[in-house]
C-alpha cells in the first residue's frame, strides 16, 4: 500500500484524490488517508502532492512510520469519508506546510 504522511496535516492539498485510479484516498478534517485494503501500489499520487507526504510503506521514512497503522485505523474509523475530487486546500495550508513535529495537530 501508500500512505498518507505527516505534511499532509493541516494542509490537505487534495491534488492526490484527483490521480487515484480506485479513488482510495479518505477524508478526515484536517488529513486525508490512504485505504491500504483499496490502493493498487500504482504510485501516480506520489509526484501530485505539492508537500511530498505520500510514500510506498516500503519507503516511509523512519519517523513517519506510526503513519502505516494510522492509515489503516483512520481509513475505517466513523466519520472519515471517500474523497475523489480535488477541493480548496486548508486555508493555513501554506502556513503549516513546513512545519515538522505536526502529528499533534491531527485531528481525528
Ligand atoms: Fe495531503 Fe498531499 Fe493529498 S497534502 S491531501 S497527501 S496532495
Amino acid at each position: 500500500t501508500h500512505v498518507v504522511t505527516e505534511s499532509c496535516i493541516r494542509c490537505k492539498y487534495t491534488d492526490c484524490v484527483d490521480v487515484c485510479p480506485v479513488d482510495c484516498f479518505r477524508e478526515g478534517p484536517n488529513m486525508l488517508v490512504i485505504d491500504p485494503d483499496e490502493c493498487i501500489d500504482c504510485a501516480v499520487c506520489i509526484p501530485e502532492c505539492p508537500v511530498n507526504a505520500i510514500y510506498a510503506e516500503e519507503d516511509v521514512p523512519a519517523d513517519q512510520v506510526a503513519f502505516i497503522k494510522l492509515n489503516t485505523e483512520l481509513s475505517h474509523a466513523p466519520g472519515w469519508k471517500s474523497i475523489t475530487k480535488r477541493k480548496p486546500a486548508l486555508p493555513d495550508a501554506e502556513e503549516w506546510k513546513d512545519k515538522p513535529g505536526k502529528l499533534s495537530e491531527l485531528v481525528k
